[in-house]
């Protein structure tokens, strides 16, 4: 798929910018704070209904505005949709598809896909568990749009059954009982969501891995033919279940995760931590425990990866990504925000290589030499406030 039309009002730093874009690679470039990345920002929102960068909307509108549009032309197998948004920070957002409102915003996930390479990327590999989390769960959505929901109910239920046991500890330290039966209704809807979620990741995992292992692979390739053994990069679910997840969960050529059997496993494990749990006021199980390994060798890449290599894991995660999408049916968008000013030479080529043949590749960067030749196809020139095609 590509996106042939861009245009924004009032998002981030533009009061207005369109785009006529074309499949293949087009290059946006101009100075630091241009809005280079406000721009793909956008193209990701379409995608995603959220930013790489805030985890609110109030940043995305423009300061001094009260609400940001983004409007976004789709092609996809030649078919076109016109996906609109409207960003109204502290009230409800709205969306149309072709002109025509939809129920809710979550209603266009599916339209546009995207794998965004950005320099916060690194955290995926260097940060906590949360940061690798969020990858897991953002391609899951990207992947079948239904776990948006699932995501945003956990998180709710989550939040309510967290609340309910800081209260109960409360309770308990004073004297008093905790509600013991509305903590089990809580327990009920955790259990059911958790399992929806973690069985999601789980297959998601098993699909993934191995093009994980390839795309680093291809990434870290030298002038030997295969990598070292210690350089072999692996990912590995690990679930706060621990011994209570079936072994062959989560593993390539594993069977598909049964939703039932883990929401059973689960219910199991909440009344075994319950007494912790009171104690200490947190939800200790459930996939908001959980984090998804990266291995090179027997090596975590955490604390162990040198700064080259984290740099290749973490590409290697985004080109898996975009292998899994295409294997599904729909090549999405890639976005490289930035990123070639991170890489040496040498990981700056492979990359250009492995996505120069995408359909439709997005590229910033604040000078022309950063980017390599293989990406240089249409370019846009972005600079106070004006973005200007110029080849
Ligand atoms: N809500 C907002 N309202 C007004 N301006 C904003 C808003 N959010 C961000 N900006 C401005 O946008 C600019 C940053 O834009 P952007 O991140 O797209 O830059 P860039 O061209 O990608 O730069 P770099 O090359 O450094 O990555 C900053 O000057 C910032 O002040
Ligand atoms: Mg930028």
């Amino acid at each position: 798929m590509y996106v042939r039309h861009l245009q924004v009002t009032d998002f981030r730093s533009w009061p207005h910018a369109d785009l006529a874009l074309e499949p293949g690679s087009t290059v946006l470039i101009g100075a630091n704070g241009q809005g280079k990345t406000n721009l793909v920002e956008a193209i990701g929102y379409v995608a995603t209904l959220g930013s790489h960068r805030v985890a609110t909307d109030a940043p995305l509108v423009r300061d001094g505005a009260s609400r940001a549009v983004v409007r976004a032309a789709v092609v996809n197998s030649g078919r076109e949709l016109l996906v609109e948004l409207e960003i109204t920070p502290g009230k409800a957002n709205r969306a149309r598809i072709n002109r025509g409102a939809v129920g809710r915003p979550r209603d266009v996930l599916g339209i546009l896909r995207i794998v965004l390479f950005a320099p916060e990327d690194l955290a995926i590999v260097r940060g906590d568990p949360g940061e690798r989390r969020r990858f897991l769960d953002d391609l899951l959505v990207a992947r079948a749009p239904r776990f948006a929901g699932v995501r945003a109910d956990y998180d709710r239920v989550l939040k309510q059954r967290s609340a309910l046991l800081k209260s109960a500890g409360a309770a308990r330290r004073s004297g008093g009982s905790a509600d013991l039966r509305t903590l089990e209704v809580w327990d009920g809807h955790l259990a059911r969501l958790g399992a929806e979620l973690l069985a999601g990741r789980l297959d998601l995992v098993a699909a993934i891995a191995p093009h994980v292992t390839s795309a680093y692979a291809s990434v870290a390739a030298t002038e030997e033919a295969t990598l070292p053994s210690g350089r072999v990069a692996h990912v590995r679910y690990r679930s706060s279940l621990g011994d209570a997840l079936p072994e062959d969960y989560g593993v390539p050529q594993g069977p598909p995760a049964d939703p039932a059997e883990l929401e059973k496993a689960l219910l199991t494990e909440l009344e075994r931590v319950r007494p912790q749990e009171i104690e200490r006021g947190v939800s200790l199980v459930g996939p908001h425990r959980d984090d998804l390994e990266l291995l090179l060798g027997e090596l975590p890449a955490k604390g162990y990866a040198s700064h080259g290599e984290s740099w290749s894991f973490v590409l290697a995660l985004r080109l898996a990504s975009y292998h899994l999408l295409t294997e599904d049916g729909a090549e999405p968008v890639l976005i490289l925000d930035d990123v070639f000013a991170e890489l040496d030479r040498h990981r700056r080529a492979r990359l250009a290589e492995l996505v120069a043949g995408a359909e439709q590749v997005l590229v910033t960067a604040a000078v022309p030499e950063d980017v390599p030749p293989e990406l240089t196809g249409a370019r846009f020139d972005v600079c106070e406030g004006e973005v200007s095609r110029v080849r």
